[in-house]
């Protein structure tokens, strides 16, 4: 059991850790690019890292602190469900300056209430839920904040040390035997409202790829017209490759025979050893299908991921459950890319795979639909109103995801179009008769 002081220390370090990162991704550029928008899919830098501040001070200052509000003014601007992202840059916002002033007073006064409210009782603070929430809340724009530095033009303004070469596995498959796990979470304390509670799900066998599709595997796909190919597309899919005018992920480049890619503000040659990042879930299922294979579903993958044959738990991490290392996992934009893939042995599920944790984000062939017993918490806009809608899942977290925003049984979703987050996959298939055991 944590003791209060232990877990007050834990929350300020998460809450240094984000506001760290924040700081990082919006000083390494001036304050005009700050207010510029560099796409229409994203908020403008100045945007989010006021919406952060605006976030923490509702939950923390404002409900949890019972304190006075300190930019009321200002809510209607940094609320995500009153203006699309397209539409942001014209309001009216805070100036960098303004922004910065802002978002350092509102923490002040969360670290202060911090040190005096209770971390039990009601459910909201009960072993720091509302810090988490806002923790993880910073940390996922940290993450769209890293996306948007991608999409940016110019000279590269971040740095990191690349990770180390890799070794595959010696299997590029594992069965997952057919019967029931324990999916989703009811004990994990920073859990959110989708990921409650857990309960009991059959899976059939499957095999699952030990690694996730590689440049290499994806440029195979490529060079075998795969993209000019109704064949391996939904409807759904070829609509949108047409309308798109797709012919690689996203930041490709034809260069002579080959293609080079920008990666913020780098170009450089693909590495075919690296997991495929920037594709849709609509190329990620192309490619499956031209495989000869197919998309996990989101039960499947958390099955791979957590479950243990040996004691027939399901683990927090695929390692374990102990919070990730940097030898378990790809995460925090400790490096800018995904690690080649068959990196971290020490991060391997029971069943044997590898990088479900880190380095892309995988698309799953799932919905976003509530867990049987699903309840609201806080409050719905988190996730209940976009269950049922045209959303495929996203999980195990990127590069750019930090340990705090991402674990076992995480769900992430998006439109199955979207290409600047960092997405790839890793490929599925289902048991033969003359496999069966
Ligand atoms: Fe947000």
């Amino acid at each position: 059991m944590t003791s209060t002081e232990d877990l007050r220390g834990k929350v300020a370090d998460a809450l240094r850790r984000s506001r760290e990162r924040s700081t990082t991704l919006t000083e390494s550029v001036d304050d005009d690019e700050l207010v510029r928008q560099h796409s229409k899919l994203m908020s403008p830098l100045v945007w989010d890292l006021a919406h952060i501040g605006n976030q923490e001070e509702l939950w923390l200052v404002r409900d949890v602190g019972g304190r006075e509000p300190v930019r009321e003014d200002i809510d209607h601007l940094y609320d995500a469900f009153q203006h699309a992202r397209a539409d942001r840059p014209a309001l009216p916002l805070l100036s960098p300056a303004e922004t910065r002033g802002y978002v350092r007073e509102v923490r002040e006064k969360v670290l202060d209430v911090l040190e005096r409210v209770p971390l039990e009782g009601a459910r909201l603070v009960d072993q720091g839920f509302a810090f988490g929430m806002i923790v993880q809340h910073e940390q996922q724009h940290d993450e769209t904040m890293l996306a948007t530095h991608q999409l940016r033009v110019g000279a590269p303004v971040l740095h990191a040390p690349d990770p180390a070469p890799a070794t595959r596995p010696a299997r590029r498959e594992v069965l997952v035997p057919a019967g029931e796990f324990t999916m989703g979470t009811s004990t994990e304390p920073w859990a959110l409202d989708n990921e409650r509670p857990a309960f009991r799900r059959q899976v059939d066998a499957f095999f699952i790829d030990t690694v996730p599709v590689s440049n290499g595997d994806y440029l195979a796909f490529i060079d075998a017209g795969g993209y000019d190919d109704e064949r391996w597309w939904s409807a759904e899919g070829w609509t949108f490759r047409k309308q798109a005018n797709l012919v690689a992920p996203r930041f490709w480049k034809r260069d002579g025979d080959g293609w080079v890619r920008t990666r913020f503000g780098v170009v450089e040659r693909i590495p075919v050893d690296e997991p495929v990042v920037h594709v849709s879930f609509h190329e990620a299922a192309a490619y499956a299908k031209w495989a000869g294979r197919r998309l996990p579903t989101e039960a499947e993958w958390e099955k791979a991921a957590r479950f243990d044959p040996a004691t027939g738990r399901s683990r927090r991490y695929p390692w374990g459950d102990e919070d990730p290392g940097p030898e378990h996992a790809n995460l925090g934009q400790r490096h800018l890319r995904p690690a080649p893939v068959g990196s971290y042995p020490a991060g391997e599920s029971a069943l044997g795979v590898r990088q479900l944790i880190g380095d892309v984000w995988e698309w799953c062939d799932s919905g976003f639909e509530a867990y049987p017993g699903f309840a609201a918490f806080p409050y719905r806009e988190y996730s209940e109103v976009f269950f049922g809608g045209d959303y495929k899942m996203l999980r195990g977290g990127s590069f750019g995801t930090d340990k705090a925003a991402v674990r076992g049984t995480f769900r992430n979703w998006d439109h199955p179009i979207r290409r600047q987050i960092f997405a790839g996959f890793r490929c599925a298939r289902d048991v033969l008769p003359d496999e069966a055991r």
